[in-house]
């Protein structure tokens, strides 16, 4: 039988709308239940160990490269149908899509998301979420998949907030974090340890076919 993992709080994707619309961004701590949380963070293991994972790029098409010195995560794309735990991820998040269109008006079309591990060491240096040639990404959310996270294990997602503050997030699992994708700055701080991770994009339609 099929192991579903229920009992998510419906109230949520209101709450991250409603952030959205007032702060640019949320922080939910308990997005997901911890089985659902552990059933996708064994699926990234499952995944690193069977070599699925692969450094990641920045940019986009022709212009892709692989540059450790910005970041040094390993990544593989997620698509529908691949495990039970993914397919309820990507159901919840289309009804995110769904309330962030109805909350915010933003057109968004569809979600794209990989798992991502990074290594001891690995770390992403502050960027924005939108390419110079492709600004369809309009709303970021990373869900960590990190268990018995503590303090001294790295990995913060540090946030640079438009009054010159910053926030450092640490990836513990089940956390889910939303921004607007061209507005909020951001990196991976270094991680001392094995840093699993969720990262996916809202994404309205584009101008040039893809
Ligand atoms: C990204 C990213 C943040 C995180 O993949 O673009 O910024 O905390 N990830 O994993
Ligand atoms: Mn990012």
């Amino acid at each position: 039988m099929r192991a579903m993992h229920t009992s998510f709080d419906e109230t949520l994707p209101q709450r991250i709308v409603d952030d959205l619309a007032e702060y640019g961004w949320s922080r939910q701590d308990c997005f997901l239940p911890e089985a659902l949380t552990a059933a996708l963070a064994l699926e990234c293991r499952r995944r690193a160990a069977v070599g699925e994972l692969a450094p990641a790029a920045i940019g986009r098409g022709d212009a892709q490269e692989v540059r450790e010195s910005i970041r040094g995560d390993l990544t593989q794309w997620i698509d529908p149908g691949q495990a039970t735990c993914t397919d309820e991820y990507l159901v919840l998040m289309d009804g995110l899509r769904e309330a962030l269109n109805r909350g915010l008006f933003l057109g968004l079309e569809d979600f794209e998301c990989h798992f991502a591990l990074y290594p001891a060491g690995a770390f992403y240096k502050r960027h924005l979420d939108r390419f110079r040639d492709d600004d369809r990404r309009m709303v970021s959310a990373v869900l960590y998949l990190n268990h018995g996270w503590r303090e001294g294990h790295g990995g913060e997602l540090r946030l640079y907030f438009k009054d010159g503050s910053t926030l450092d997030v640490p990836p513990r699992g089940g956390c889910l974090v939303v921004f607007l994708s061209g507005e909020l700055p951001h990196e991976v701080l270094p991680a001392g340890c094995e840093r699993l991770s969720l990262t996916g994009w809202f994404r309205r339609r584009g101008s040039e076919p893809f």
